[in-house]
């Protein structure tokens, strides 16, 4: 459930009329409902009580300092990639005992940075990354906290581009080497194991691939303890997936996942922290988009919105998804139209839905895209040379551009032409 509805014949966030926003800052532009990311927050929350657990919500997927801070408000620790990442969830309040540090390839940089301001851990992915992190935590006189990230080379049956857990993905170590990594890890000088971690992939709808990869890591446990590691810690990543169209049965809820992590794990007595991203802001977020022009095409008719694929990419990477509906409610009677839904880029690919239904629409109308929150402002770029869009924030009857717009000057300025031009 969101905060995004009609009300008197208009679409609403909360209690601010999109076309009110939209007026303000001008399109395209996304929105955040604070309602709905506390709801989705809160229903973690719900789905762990009674265990020792942290939410830590990914920020790779919406990584503006307000909605940090709104979730961090709620007491939500933050998983981060970058070292850009974990300096916006401290400007955002999270203390650095709240911050997960996940990724590949961390920098011996960031891990400095990373232990000076305050960790809760590491979840370290190989064994180079290891070795690293105990060479630059030495050196400061420290030991980091680690968990390690094991492959435990589960199917999540999801898109191939967002699945993390087979054993040809580039993440994690693979589960049967576990106790000989582990063993290496205890014997560094600036590592301290504290637990396991696991993450098999993103928009998981299915609840299975979870429960055996979480079997496999209470397995996991049990060994690494008898080896004599004090394993108290397990990261159990995120992934749970949302409804992107209305029309389909809805995936598993929190309370659900939440379930079959007490029931793998519940027995095992470890501080538990999982790491959602899409589910807590990707039904908290439009994005808002203007109508330039309706072209009738020879065989089809095309709507070209001023949104493109620079401002949300998710359409023309994965194939994915968006509902799109108007501003201006559908009349009862209103006879729906296909449309193909365009932007203005100069590719193909610019496509973000082929012979989509939708109202007879005119040149001006609004539309908002659903499920934007997550994974959209975060991966737009400024392909054609067009500015990152604003963010915006609701919160009951007020809303505040949490980002505001480039103006050209700024983004011409950021160029430089050398002396010899
Ligand atoms: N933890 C780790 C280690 C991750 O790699 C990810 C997502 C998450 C947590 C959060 O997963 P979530 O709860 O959001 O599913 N750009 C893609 C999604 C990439 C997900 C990458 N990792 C998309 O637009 O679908």
């Amino acid at each position: 459930m969101d905060h995004f509805l009609y009300r008197d014949g208009a679409l609403f966030a909360e209690d601010v009329a999109i076309a009110d926003i939209a007026q303000a800052v001008g399109t395209p532009f996304y929105v955040y409902s604070t309602a709905t990311l506390e709801r989705h927050y809160r229903l973690f929350e719900e789905a762990l009580e009674g265990m020792d657990h942290l939410i830590c919500f990914a920020m790779k997927a919406a990584s503006n300092t307000a909605v940090m801070r709104t979730l961090a408000l709620l007491g939500a620790g933050a998983d981060v990639v970058s070292i850009g990442e974990y300096l916006k969830a401290k400007a955002a309040g999270v203390p650095g005992d709240r911050i997960v540090f996940s990724g590949v390839g961390k920098t011996r940089e960031e891990m400095r940075v990373a232990l000076e301001g305050g960790i809760r851990q590491f979840n370290v992915e190989s064994e180079p990354e290891l070795r690293a992190l105990s060479e630059v935590a030495s050196a400061m006189g420290t030991k980091a906290p680690v968990t390690i990230r094991v492959n435990p080379d589960v199917d999540a049956k999801t898109h191939e581009k967002i699945a993390t857990g087979k054993k040809e993905n580039k993440f994690g170590i693979p589960i049967t080497r576990a106790r000989a990594v582990y063993a290496e890890a205890a014997a560094l000088p600036g590592i301290e194991v504290v637990g396991i971690d696991v993450h098999i992939g993103s928009q998981l709808t299915d609840l299975t691939p979870f429960a055996e990869a979480y079997r496999k890591v209470a397995d996991l446990t049990a060994e690494l303890r008898a080896d004599g590691h004090d394993i108290r810690r397990l990261d159990l990543g995120g992934g749970l997936g949302i409804p992107y169209e209305r029309s389909n049965s809805a995936p598993p809820l929190p309370i659900e996942y939440g379930a079959v992590i007490r029931d793998t794990l519940g027995h095992l007595g470890c501080e538990v922290e999982i790491e959602p991203g899409r589910l807590i802001a990707g039904n908290a977020g439009l994005l808002v988009s203007r109508v330039i022009y309706v072209k009738s095409g020879e065989e089809r008719d095309f709507l070209i919105l001023d949104a493109a694929m620079n401002d949300l990419v998710r359409p023309s990477m994965y194939g994915a998804h968006h509902d799109i509906v108007p501003v201006d409610e559908p009349a009862p009677g209103d006879l729906p139209h296909p449309y193909d839904v365009v932007g203005p880029v100069c590719e193909t690919g610019d496509t973000f839905a082929k012979q989509r239904h939708l109202p007879v629409m005119q040149a001006d109308d609004l539309v908002a895209f659903r499920s934007a929150g997550a994974y959209g402002a975060v991966m737009a770029s400024e392909y054609n040379t067009r500015p990152l869009i604003p963010e915006v924030l609701v919160k009951g009857d007020q809303f505040a551009v949490i980002r505001a717009r480039p103006t050209y000057d700024e983004m011409i300025k950021r160029d430089n032409i050398p002396v010899w031009l």
